[in-house]
């Protein structure tokens, strides 16, 4: 069934699916741009997302922040979310039945925002967006095609904080998005629309 925004975020913010609910302090949806042609997903909100009920605002936000203008976009140009909207207890990784829960909200969440192109944050975010087993390591850069939105495995940023040696290979990426933004832009301006 289609849903609206307001709808949806009225779900997701009243959400007791998962055992996930009972150790939040906020729940995190998502934000950004509700038509946005370019959608960033992580895989679960750490500890200063869950304070602030918004996604990527510690750490690797600052760092994704600062990627996403080094493209040339701004933060409100995009729209960021997680597969899980709530923080698993100790940043662990979402157990299955949690990203299970979830998985309709990012389904509803991409289906709303149609964007373009998608960049998957780490091997949870592909795990979950593309139901596939992805090395990050091995697959960064390289496109999914799925139903008209082009899918890029890249590194978490959390990871590129970890090995700063990976933010060479991740800035090639983020520049393989730029440019695939532009020419689907170039493609649908030939097409007037
Ligand atoms: N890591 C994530 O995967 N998501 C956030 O929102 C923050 C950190």
């Amino acid at each position: 069934m289609r849903t609206s925004w307001p709808q949806l975020m009225e779900e997701i913010s009243a959400c007791e699916k998962c055992r996930l609910c009972e150790t939040r302090t906020n729940v995190v949806p998502g934000e950004g741009d509700p038509h946005a042609k370019l959608m960033f997903i992580g895989e679960g909100p750490g500890r200063d997302e869950d304070l602030q009920g918004r996604p990527f605002v510690g750490r690797s936000g600052e760092l994704l922040t600062r990627m996403i203008r080094a493209i040339g976009l701004e933060r409100e140009q995009v729209y960021i979310c997680n597969v899980v909207k709530c923080r698993p207890p100790q940043n662990r990784n979402p157990q299955p039945d949690e990203a299970a829960a979830c998985l309709n909200y990012l389904r509803a969440q991409v289906g709303l925002v149609r964007p373009k192109v998608v960049a998957l944050l780490g091997k949870v975010a592909c795990r979950y967006a593309l139901q596939q087993e992805i090395s990050v390591m091995r697959e960064h850069g390289n496109w999914y095609e799925r139903k008209g939105i082009w899918f890029m495995p890249t590194y978490h940023p959390s990871a590129l904080l970890r090995e700063p040696s990976l933010k060479r290979a991740s800035w090639d990426d983020f520049q393989k998005i730029r440019d695939k933004l532009r020419e689907i832009e170039a493609a649908g301006e030939e097409h007037g629309e």
